[in-house]
């Protein structure tokens, strides 16, 4: 499915600001990626790292206090900071499908299932309501709801955390979205239900060549589904690489300390490996690099100014002075030490 000549979204030095009680400027400073059509790209860091502001952002839903100060964000080539509230609630529901933790946030508990399914067929494409519920059948079926034509007439309560989710994707790609953003899709479920969920999105990419961005706390779910990763820290990208690049050889301490404290028995599960330290909060970020009190190649006073993103090799990038400056020469299986 990789195919990384053809970008279809393009985040570019995206800054967002906390204007609340205490301004924060720099929440997210500077975040840069793209992704190709049908790829899947993993946004991977620990909690309060700005994952789901960047993919807010990238919706147009930041809430209230948060602005985008700079950068660009193309979808296709379209700039969506530019676009109208009305313009991006269409490109919302026709080119980009989103997919979030808790689904009982983003269903309606008042509406039944097939009409929320079809709201948006008819919404975005004109569709007939006995049309669109036709097709909301249809996709209730491919998402592997069982009983689909009773299912339509369902209420969300009356399903399972495990079946709304599903209902959550069958709306999510309702209208043959080009991008889907999934925003810790399975952590609230149990792990057989993460497993068929995940098999799920995965058969959509082969089917439908649905691009996807995929926040997760979860190695083994990187490891398995995406082909590329960018690793954020503190509101900021730390890495940008390959999935097999990142894991066999690491560019930077944060991606090279997380990988390190993955348990070498088993697979990686649900939670991120715990380094020691915490992320600072937003308000107090070292003005040079964000990672220098957790870093234990730190205390350099290249450290202590701000870092840029560097190519490390072609399609890898890295922020990290001793990376910028050529310590680090990276070979198969040798990562950032
Ligand atoms: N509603 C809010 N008001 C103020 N600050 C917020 C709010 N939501 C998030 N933040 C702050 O914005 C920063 C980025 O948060 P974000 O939710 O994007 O992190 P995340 O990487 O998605 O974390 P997690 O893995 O826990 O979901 C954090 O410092 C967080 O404390
Ligand atoms: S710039 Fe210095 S402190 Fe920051 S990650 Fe690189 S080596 Fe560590
Ligand atoms: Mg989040």
């Amino acid at each position: 499915m990789r195919n990384g000549t053809d970008p279809l979204l393009e985040v570019e030095g995206l800054t967002i600001d906390f204007d609340g009680a205490v301004s924060q400027p720099g929440l997210v400073q500077d975040v840069s990626f793209t992704v190709s059509r049908g790829e899947s790209v993993a946004l991977i860091g620990e909690s309060g790292c700005g994952k789901t502001m960047t993919a807010m952002a990238v919706l147009g839903l930041l809430p209230a206090g948060f602005r985008v100060a700079a950068g660009r964000i193309a979808l296709g080539g379209r700039d969506l900071l530019t676009c109208s509230a009305r313009e991006l609630r269409a490109i919302r529901g026709r080119s980009i499908g989103a997919i979030f933790q808790d689904p009982m946030s983003s269903l309606d508990p008042t509406m039944r299932v097939g009409d929320q399914i079809a709201e948006a067929r008819r919404l975005h494409l004109k569709e007939r309501r006995p049309v669109a519920l036709r097709r909301a059948r249809e996709l209730l079926d491919r998402v592997g709801i069982p009983n689909a034509d009773k299912r339509l007439a369902s209420y969300p309560h009356e399903l399972s955390g495990g079946m709304q989710q599903r209902v959550m994707i069958a709306s999510a790609i309702a209208c043959d979205p080009e991008l889907v953003l999934a925003d810790e899709p399975t952590t609230a479920l149990d792990v057989t239900i993460q497993a068929e969920i995940l098999e799920l999105l995965r058969d959509l990419r082969t089917e439908q060549g649905i691009a996807v961005l995929l926040v997760t706390h979860d190695l083994g779910v990187v490891a398995d589904f995406c082909d590329r990763v960018v690793a954020m820290y503190a509101g900021a990208v730390v890495e940008r690489a390959g999935v097999e690049d990142i894991f066999g050889a690491p560019a930077h301490p944060y991606t090279r300390a997380l990988l390190d404290a993955i348990p070498q028995s088993g697979r990686p599960r649900t939670v991120l490996p715990v380094i020691p330290g915490r992320v600072p909060p937003a308000g107090s970020f070292p003005t040079g690099c964000r990672f220098e009190p957790r870093c234990d190649h730190g205390g350099h006073d290249r450290c202590r100014a701000p870092q840029h993103e560097a190519a490390v090799a072609d399609g890898r990038y890295s922020r990290c002075a001793r990376v910028a400056d050529g310590d680090l020469v990276l070979a198969a299986g040798v990562g950032a030490r």
